[in-house]
């Protein structure tokens, strides 16, 4: 495990986004695992600047992303597949037949998830997945629970996730109570991991999953076994370790 400090959330982004970008570079066909949060906004928008600069080129990439709410459309503005699109996937090359979100409007679980463990089979797995934390611990929508869930699964939201999620809904009611999220297997066979945290409020859980018992009760926790997982944090994240 190696953590980077970075100054504040600029030089977090840019930092990630120089080690995207690198990945990029030297395998233009790799396939990137790719989040969503607030956090990660900036790095992408630092990728798309340096894109329209002309220094980097998605047009060989594969991406896969972590998680979907469960009964959102694709065109939902809250669904996933909608923010890869706004931040990222519309500004730059990435080829639309090789973008892959959980499909979150087929209702049937098990089939949406089945789906998505071929395809994450098919694209040969990921070679760098990129993480936000949430406040309770979770990497995609893996939330705190008794063991750790090998594929991709249907969870069911914890409160602490509903009221963190609903600033980007009108009310919490709204957020949807169910989501299809990568399992711990997949990110954990990811080549490279690497983690975005900004701010006060992700201090403890970084000081609890990387300073703390592996556990799935914090599932972050489990990257302290990856062999090579990369912490960028900015000085409120990182102010506790
Ligand atoms: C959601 C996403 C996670 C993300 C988390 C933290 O729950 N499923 O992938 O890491 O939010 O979001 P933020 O970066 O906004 O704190």
């Amino acid at each position: 495990m190696r953590i980077i400090r970075a100054k504040d959330y600029d030089d977090m982004s840019r930092k990630a986004a120089n080690i995207i970008s690198a990945q990029v570079i030297m395998k233009p066909d790799c396939v990137l695992g790719l989040a969503t949060g607030g956090t990660p906004v900036g790095t992408y928008a630092q990728l798309v600047d340096w894109y329209n600069k002309g220094d980097i080129d998605f047009s060989q990439i594969t991406s896969v992303n972590l998680d979907e709410y469960r009964g959102l459309k694709r065109d939902h503005e809250q669904s996933y597949w909608y923010f890869m699109h706004e931040n990222l996937f519309n500004k730059v090359n990435v080829k639309p037949e090789n973008i892959y979100v959980p499909n979150g409007s087929n209702m049937d679980a098990d089939a949406a998830c089945k789906e998505y463990d071929e395809i994450i089979e098919k694209v040969g797995g990921i070679d760098l997945q990129l993480l936000g934390i949430g406040e309770d611990g979770h990497i995609g929508f893996n939330e705190p629970a008794d063991n750790f869930e090998l594929g991709t699964h249907c969870v069911d939201l914890t409160e602490s996730t509903i009221e963190a999620n609903k600033r980007f809904f009108n009310s919490a009611d709204e957020v949807p109570r169910q989501a299809y999220t990568m399992g711990i297997r997949t990110i954990m066979q990811a080549r490279k991991v690497l983690m975005v945290a900004n701010g006060k409020n992700k201090a403890q859980i970084i000081k609890d999953a990387f300073f703390g018992p592996v556990t799935p009760q914090v599932p972050a926790s489990i990257l302290q076994m990856h062999p090579d997982f990369i912490l960028i944090g900015d000085e409120e994240a990182l102010s506790l370790v």
